[in-house]
This record gives structure tokens, sequence and C-alpha cells, in this order.
């Protein structure tokens, strides 16, 4: 058995605005070079969770470890400094801006970098854009056009491959292939491949079960606001996956023997 250590670990996140109980108590780990799924009913938390664990909201309560360590992200780009790349699902790109302005935002290349007079590198930027987008393979005729004419599909590739490129500890994917066509769709399952050759542990959130049963090494359930359960991949299956999700299937009865087996299980994995 291993002792490596989770990179992420959350413990009883919450999050509620107002009545609506949005998060509560929330625990989850992510282990080293670990491809975990998130799945649930629309509405059962898991954006929220997102966004929650990535400082683009303040929780009510709860703790998060990165290695280990307390952070606390003030905003999302706080929580990218330290190697967290996330793709919203509402992308969080600027309409107004080309491809290479949004995928070098905030991490411009300069020539000449004198603090206040520093000077783009436009052109380093462009190549560079050019050849992270090809791993999406989107088509984009115009890389000086603003995102404002582009499609949802377009949009979603931009993200992708802004995340990808620069991911350094973990990467979050909230609904990533959701306004794909099948062979983007494909494409983006390849870079998450990709990721996981380069041991780039992954959150992914889907409603694809076949992505997520081919993609993911666990599985965690989100129901009415509360994680439920976690499931390694290899010792599920799509159908109580679902019963977990409807409520058909109550958590509590699947045999605590095998709860065990899990965490044993991807002790040994890690
Ligand atoms: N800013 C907000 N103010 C009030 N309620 C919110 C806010 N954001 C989310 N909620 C509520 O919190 C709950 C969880 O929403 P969340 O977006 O996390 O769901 P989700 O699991 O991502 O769903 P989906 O699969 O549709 O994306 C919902 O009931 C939603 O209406
Ligand atoms: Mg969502």
């Amino acid at each position: 058995m291993t002792t490596s250590k989770p990179v992420l670990e959350i413990s009883k996140l919450t999050k509620h605005y107002g009545g609506v109980k949005a998060l509560t108590d929330a625990n989850f780990r992510l282990m080293p070079g670990e491809h975990v799924a998130i799945v649930g009913d629309n509405g059962a938390g898991k954006s929220t969770f997102v966004r929650l664990i990535t400082g683009a909201e303040q929780p009510n309560s709860g703790d998060l470890l990165l290695d280990g360590k307390k952070v606390s992200f003030k905003s999302p780009l706080d929580a990218r400094d330290q190697g967290m790349e996330t793709v919203y699902q509402t992308l969080a790109l600027a309409e107004d801006l080309d491809v290479p302005a949004n995928i070098f935002l905030g991490r411009e290349i300069t020539r000449i970098n004198l603090g206040p007079l520093s000077i783009l590198n436009h052109k380093a930027m462009r190549e560079q854009s050019t050849s992270m987008l090809s791993t999406t393979g989107v088509k984009i005729q115009d890389m000086s056009e603003s995102l404002r004419g582009m499609s949802g599909g377009q949009r979603q590739c931009v993200a992708i491959a802004r995340a990808a490129g620069f991911a350094k500890k973990l990467i979050i994917l909230d609904e990533p292939t959701a306004a794909l066509g099948v062979a983007e769709t494909a494409r983006v399952e390849q870079i998450i491949q990709g990721l996981k050759a380069r041991g780039i542990p992954l959150i992914i959130i889907s409603h694809n079960l076949r992505q997520v049963f081919d993609l993911a090494d666990r599985i965690y359930v989100f129901r009415q606001g509360r994680i439920i359960c976690n499931r390694l991949t290899s010792q599920t299956n799509p159908q109580e996956i679902v019963g977990l999700i409807t409520g058909a299937i109550d958590p509590a009865s699947l045999a605590p023997e095998h709860a065990k087996i899990t965490e044993e299980t991807l002790e040994e994995t890690v």
C-alpha cells in the first residue's frame, strides 16, 4: 500500500443562498494522477462545488487542503496562480477579445517587460494559441476576431485549450463537451487522456455516463446539494450510478465492506 497524500482534500464544504441549500457538508478527495467524475441531476450542486473550490465564490464554511496545505482562494486567478485550472460551465471568457488574448489573459507574453511599459509579444501568443487550439480539433477561421462572433463549441474549445495548456497541479472541467459535436468531443476526450498520461489530476463534471465510464477512475455522486457517495468506476456500473443519481438506490444500502474495499483499492491504485 502506498502512502501518497491527496492533491485535494475538501471537508464539510457548505454554501447556502438564502433558503437554497446549494451544497451541504461536502467531503471530497482527489489523489495524485487520479481522474474523478462528478455526476448528479440538474441543480444537485455540482457547479456550486466547483465555484467554491476555485475561489469564484466563497463558502459559508468548510476546509480545502491543496497538497496538504490549507488554502482559501480569493479569486479564480488566485487558484490559477497555484496551478489549478478551471473551465467553468459559464466559460468565463472575454467576449470582446480575440482568441490569443483570451488564452493568455492575465499571463501575457511580453517582449520587453518594464512594468507599466511592457510590450506584448503578439506573434508568440498567436503561434502558441494556434498550436494549443489545434489539439482540440476545432476550426477557427480567423484568430484575430473577437469571441463575440463564435459558436458555443468554438468558445468551449478555447476555454479547454487554455486550461489544458496551463494546468500544472490539477484541472477542473464543468461539462466541457456539452456544446461540442461528435468529432470535437472525441478530441477533447483525447486531451483528457493526454492529461492522464502526464499525471495531471482532473475533475470532470458530465451528464454523459458513457464519457464518465470511459474517462474516470472514480465517480462522485451529488444529490440535492450533498455528495452522497463515491464509487470506483471499476466496481460500479451505469445502472447503479443512475439509481444513485435519481434516488432509486439508497447509498446506505451499498455494502459497507464494499466501501472499505473501495478505500483500500484506491490506496493501492495510486
Ligand atoms: N447564485 C445563486 N443564487 C441562488 N441560488 C443559486 C445560485 N447558484 C446556484 N443556485 C442554486 O443552487 C443549486 C445548485 O446549483 P448548481 O448550479 O450548483 O447545480 P448543478 O449541479 O451544477 O446543475 P446543472 O447540472 O444544471 O449544471 C440550484 O438549486 C441553484 O438554483
Ligand atoms: Mg452545473
